[in-house]
């Protein structure tokens, strides 16, 4: 199905970017978050092909966790996608595999509501099946401002850099204490 860009209506309204909540996602939101990964990855530009993977992510659950931030025209402002590593352990490692938010919305603090709201939706599985939350891995090119971000909303930390990956290097970024709420 082809995805239109936003309205200017939609634009209008992602403007506000105001009552944001973060949900799971589901079926139907396919082709909204597709839109906004074309717009911000390089390489998901292709929208069919976005649109597939993400509708494979999707029915991978609970391996694979996609939460949205919906504003209260029901409109997705930003996604985020959780993976686990390594089986369903006893000490649980996620990778925080993939995060956007609309340009227009952008800096206005979706992304980091975003990963915090997730990052406890995830914890509470986790715990519910009897396990602890270890640690969160994150990788995003090396010229990625985006580091700064993951540094300041997950405490997160550069660990190695891999040379050469999709279109540059990539770092390597590892957030630990994330089995409890950390102090504001
Ligand atoms: C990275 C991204 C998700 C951040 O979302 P956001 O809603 O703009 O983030 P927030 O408004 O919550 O910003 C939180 C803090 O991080 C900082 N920050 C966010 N993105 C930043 C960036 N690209 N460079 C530097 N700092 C950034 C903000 O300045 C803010 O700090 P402040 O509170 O001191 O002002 C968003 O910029 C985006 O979608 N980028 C394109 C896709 C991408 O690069 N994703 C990550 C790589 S996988």
């Amino acid at each position: 199905m082809k995805v239109e860009p936003p309205t200017n209506q939609l634009k209008k309204e992602l403007n506000g970017c105001e009552e944001i909540k973060i949900k799971l996602m589901d079926h139907s939101q396919v082709d909204e978050v597709a839109y906004i990964a074309s717009i911000s990855f390089a390489g998901m530009k292709d929208l069919s092909k976005a649109r597939l993977w993400i509708a494979c992510n999707l029915n991978a659950f609970p391996r694979c966790q996609y939460y949205v931030a919906e504003g209260k025209d029901g409109h997705i402002h930003g996604y985020i996608l959780w993976i686990e590593k390594g089986g369903f352990r006893e000490e649980a490692v996620w990778e925080l595999e993939q995060i956007a938010v609309h340009p227009e919305c952008r800096g206005r603090g979706i992304g980091s509501k975003l990963i915090k709201d997730s990052l406890k939706e995830i914890r509470n599985y986790i715990h519910k099946r009897g396990s602890r939350f270890k640690l969160v891995l994150i990788s995003t090119g090396m010229t990625n401002q985006a580091q700064h971000f993951y540094e300041k909303v997950l405490g997160a930390k550069l660990v190695a850099v891999i040379p050469d990956f999709f279109r540059q290097d990539e770092a390597i970024m590892i957030a630990r204490n994330v089995d409890a709420d950390q102090p504001e």
